[in-house]
């Protein structure tokens, strides 16, 4: 446990690449101690030991994978009984390929466990001391998929509606205890996800891209401003999540071409 320190504490999950490491660098630079989870345990303890040495903070590396449950409980149990926990972002996630039909069960299972389980207790664990010091901000990374229902897809679309819907619903539960949440759902962001989906970046426009810098910039200040709970960075994607809600069809030939790459098929 990090002791000897006044700082306020965030845990970051997947913090190793992506969105998560962004968070760890802004979260550093504004003068908080991390503590950094994901399953590289060489990746972790080079950014912590660069984050530590940029900002003068303390960082901690928590090698977990967050798929698995005696690691989920291990990090929930961290969270309990730090008694500085300011904020929690439980970004850790990834895609699949292939259908329901074809995709690994043990890759659907491994998804539903980090997007769904993890994303629950941890949250779980981190709630009762914030709300005891009335104080305190809770982030679970989504995506704007949880509005867009598509082939190839089908775990990732549900497991993100669960985390919107989750932070949407607790935040009914939160309202005047000093406790903020918020669920962030960015487009499509320039990380190593779609490299490790191995699709790259094909099927998709080069426009629909947002940096991972712009994505965590909007969510704090958001976030600090106590705003709304759906943080949909970007003009362009909160234009799109609003098609997607109530003139889907304007879409269709986008949604087309990303359904051909999702599914691998040829155009007809
Ligand atoms: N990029 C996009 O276009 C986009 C759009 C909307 C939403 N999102 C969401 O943003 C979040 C972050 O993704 P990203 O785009 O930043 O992707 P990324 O660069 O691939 O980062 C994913 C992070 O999650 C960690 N991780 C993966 N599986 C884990 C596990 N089982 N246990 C613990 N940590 C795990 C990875 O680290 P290790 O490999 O070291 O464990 C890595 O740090 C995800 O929830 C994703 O669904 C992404």
């Amino acid at each position: 446990m990090m002791t000897s320190s006044n700082r306020p504490l965030a845990v970051i999950t997947g913090a190793t690449s992506g969105i998560g490491n962004v968070f760890a660098r802004r979260l550093a630079a504004s003068g908080h101690d991390l503590m950094l989870v994901a399953r590289d345990e060489a990746r972790l303890d080079a950014i912590a030991a660069e984050l530590a040495r940029a900002h003068g903070v303390r960082v901690e590396g928590v090698a977990a994978d967050l798929s698995i449950d005696a690691d989920i409980a291990r990090v929930a149990d961290r969270l309990r009984i730090e008694s500085r926990l300011a904020m929690l972002v439980s970004n850790a996630g990834f895609g699949t390929r292939g259908t329901i039909e074809t995709a690994d069960p043990a890759g659907q299972a491994r998804m539903l466990r980090l997007h769904v389980q993890a994303t629950h207790e941890l949250v779980h664990a981190a709630l009762p001391g914030m709300l005891a010091r009335r104080n305190g901000t809770i982030i679970v990374v989504a995506s704007v998929a949880s509005w867009s229902p598509t082939a190839g897809n089908v775990n990732y679309n549900a497991t993100k509606v669960y985390q919107r819907m989750y932070c949407e619903a607790l935040a009914h539960e939160l309202v005047e205890t000093g406790v903020h949440v918020q669920a962030l759902c960015p487009g499509f962001t320039y990380t190593e996800f779609h490299d490790r989906l191995g699709s790259g970046r094909k099927g998709i426009p080069g426009w629909a891209w947002l940096p991972a810098e712009r994505v965590v910039d909007e969510s704090l200040a958001q976030a600090r401003a106590r705003g709304p709970v759906v943080c949909v960075p970007g003009k362009r994607f909160k234009l799109i999540v609003f098609l997607l809600k109530y003139a889907p069809w304007v879409l269709g030939s986008l949604r087309q071409r990303y359904r051909r790459d999702r599914l691998n098929v040829t155009p007809e």
